[in-house]
């Protein structure tokens, strides 16, 4: 009781900061040259060691909301590589949360690399069938949950709830900040839940008074349309639904389904990072970076168009095949 009320104690003087800027790289590419189109990559892989990328802008909103109810556990969802577990184990170490992710299949068994971080950051770990992973939306089986693990603070899969797309609504300072006064006509990024784009879209209308970017997702699923659905409700929970003319979601980039890295792919990574210096990862970053260059390839930008990339992190993951 004891030590609850010390770690309740200490969580609640934590400030979950999130990055004000971050690096943006101008890509130097003959192909870009060629077709007169520059293209910034927003690189926020390079924010911190760990809890990079999208993942503060998601997470610490809802480590917000579990301190403010005293709640110092926290639950979530994902794969044996799921990027998100990865950096909420991080985030439950920083910061003194306990931490339990529900890992999906009877692939939770494997030691993957990302599974023997979360553990080493304390992290319990809850393989489960993937019969029972379906029913993680039921109320049914979060009770479940509750009975064998106590009570608990829920971060849904990928931290797709409202709190990750309010987090996210940070991201449009951050670009606005980082550009330091350059202009930007698009700005593309991969979708997984459609929390990132969704956030970043309602915070693009919320803060900008200037020219707001056109936002253009590259969904990483296949089959990925019922996002806009998603997406769309969001928006329309934050007040930015009249936004529907100011983003799209590409739906035909997703090299096969979640997780899939085509030989094409991966040659296309290779040659990019050995081009650029910059790391990708195959199930996020390097599927954006692959459907941006064939867009230019096939002559979707106007010579002159100012295209911003967000590196959404993830780097973590190449370990599980490049
Ligand atoms: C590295 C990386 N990039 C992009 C995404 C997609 O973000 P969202 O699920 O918010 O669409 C994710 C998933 O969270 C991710 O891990």
């Amino acid at each position: 009781m004891f030590l609850r009320l010390i770690s309740i104690v200490s969580v609640a003087m934590i400030v979950f900061e999130l990055p004000p800027t971050a690096p943006i790289a101008l890509l130097a590419d003959p192909l870009l040259t060629a077709r007169g189109v520059d293209v910034y990559m927003l690189r926020l892989e390079q924010t911190d060691a760990v809890l990079s990328g999208n993942k503060p802008f998601k997470l610490f909103p809802n480590l917000d909301v579990a301190r403010s109810i005293g709640q110092g556990t926290v639950l979530s969802f994902g794969g044996a590589w799921s990027n998100h577990i990865h950096a909420l184990a991080e985030a439950g170490r920083r910061f003194g949360f306990r931490t339990i992710g529900v890992i999906r299949g009877d692939d939770g068994m494997t030691p993957t690399n990302t599974l023997i971080f979360a553990k080493s950051c304390g992290m319990t770990l809850v393989p489960v069938s993937r019969q029972d992973y379906r029913r993680r939306h039921t109320q049914e089986y979060i009770e479940e949950l509750r009975q064998t693990h106590g009570d608990f603070y829920l971060i849904p899969e990928g931290g797709g709830n409202l709190e990750g797309v309010a987090g996210c609504q940070k991201l449009a300072q951050v670009i606005h900040r980082s550009l330091e006064g350059r202009r930007i006509d698009e700005i593309v990024l991969a979708c997984g839940t459609g929390t990132t784009l969704a956030g970043l879209v309602s915070g693009l209308h919320q803060h900008l008074e200037t020219a707001k970017p056109f936002v253009r997702g590259i969904a990483v699923l296949k089959g990925a349309g019922f996002l806009n659905a998603d997406i769309r409700g969001w928006l329309y929970r934050l007040g930015a639904n009249m936004v529907a003319d100011s983003w799209t979601l590409e739906t035909d980039f997703h090299c096969g389904g979640y997780g899939r890295c085509p030989p094409a792919l991966m040659q296309f990574m290779k040659e990019f990072e050995y081009t650029h210096g910059i790391l990708l990862d195959p199930v996020y970053t390097g599927k954006l970076m692959y459907a941006v260059y064939q867009r230019i390839e096939l002559g979707l930008y106007k010579p002159g168009a100012q295209i911003l990339v967000i590196h959404t992190g993830g780097l973590q993951g190449r370990a599980q095949g490049l």
